[in-house]
């Protein structure tokens, strides 16, 4: 089942028409980033710090975490933006051997900020580097095989990680104790959503009506990423159903295409929750099975769907596995 969802990180037409018009709707420094007001008064305090210093010192290592689209890779370019240093974006899977991130390191200059996206993904070999890097700038490497193998140490230059991960659980603890500054992102308030599309409506230089824009703020789960994919989906429909400006009619009309309810639940969502009841009812779900349900990867299941259904209560997890909960229930009978 290939239901193209709203909330996974990259879409076939989601984020191509921006790097074609080589526009960005991503914020660059603190005063454009909206909300997560706590997280940015935290790490303005210490980089306000470091720049104070001007001795050379660099910002602690950073580990970001929380539900997917929350702007974590955002807020790692701000990071660098505000340091004035520059942002070298790599992630977990990405880097296979240590010879990949050795490379990456030593490539690296004083104040650099290297971004590792889904951190929790890295290999043990790769991780086991990362640690001595983060702690001492010394990379140490071996080189030869067998007898004739001896271990050398290089000097690295001294760079700040940004890690970022939807779960904390799974990062491994000496890797975790490597970061001075640990944050969790938060799902944004409606009002802050309704801002955030404000400001790419500006951008997109398409005009939107205050009720619209309170509407799809409704709809977008409290998440950037999904109310951006959203308000261009309606932009599309205004241009082509209406005269390109997105009121409420158009709103309500894209928003019924794309099947996206009033809780701002995708068809994806709504199966998983029905698959769940009708063959389980009441009883708990393992992960393993809800994905061999629904035809995805357990992590999916974990990173992409039930964050949301479990901040709106509509899904439980218990020792046992995850049940729909009374609301949840309501919710599947009341349809859209
Ligand atoms: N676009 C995506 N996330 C944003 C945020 N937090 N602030 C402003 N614009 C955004």
């Amino acid at each position: 089942m290939a239901i193209e969802r709203l909330v996974e990180p990259t879409m076939a037409n989601g984020d191509a028409e921006e790097e074609r018009m080589e526009i960005s709707l991503r914020p660059v420094n603190f005063d454009e980033y909206i909300g997560q007001e706590h997280l940015k008064r935290n790490l303005k305090l210490a980089i306000d710090a470091v720049k104070k210093r001007a001795d050379g010192s660099t910002l602690d290592h950073v580990l970001l975490y929380g539900p997917p689209g929350l702007g974590k890779t955002t807020m790692a370019g701000v990071i660098a933006h505000e340091l004035s240093a520059s942002l070298r974006v790599t992630s977990g899977p990405a880097i296979e051997r240590a010879g990949d991130l050795a490379s990456i390191l030593t490539n690296l200059k004083d104040g650099d900020v290297l971004f590792i996206d889904e951190i929790h993904r890295l290999r043990r070999a790769v991780e086991e580097v990362l640690y001595s890097a983060m702690e001492d700038y010394k990379l140490d490497i071996v080189i030869g095989k067998g007898p004739a193998a001896r271990s050398v140490r290089l000097d690295l230059p001294r760079f700040t990680v940004i890690g970022a991960t939807t779960r904390t659980g799974s990062l491994a603890g000496p890797l975790r104790d490597r970061f001075g500054i640990i944050h969790r992102l938060e799902y944004y308030k409606e009002p802050e959503i309704e801002r955030i599309i404000m400001r790419t409506a500006g951008i997109l230089s398409t005009e939107i009506e205050p009720e619209a824009c309170k509407l799809l703020a409704t709809r977008s789960r409290l998440t950037p990423r999904i109310a951006n994919r959203i308000f261009k989906r309606v932009r599309d429909y205004a241009d082509v159903n209406g005269d390109g400006i997105v009121d409420v009619a158009v709103a309500r009309g894209a928003l019924e295409l794309m099947e996206v309810d009033h809780l701002g639940l995708d068809p994806a969502d709504r199966n998983m929750l029905r698959l769940m009841w009708e063959n389980y009812g009441e009883r708990p779900v393992g992960l393993t099975t809800i994905a061999a349900l629904t035809g995805d990867e357990p992590t999916t299941i974990e990173d992409f769907y039930e964050p949301y259904l479990l901040q709106l209560g509509l899904l439980a997890r218990t020792p046992k596995g995850r049940v729909v909960t009374e609301k949840g229930r309501k919710h599947l009978q009341e349809g859209m």
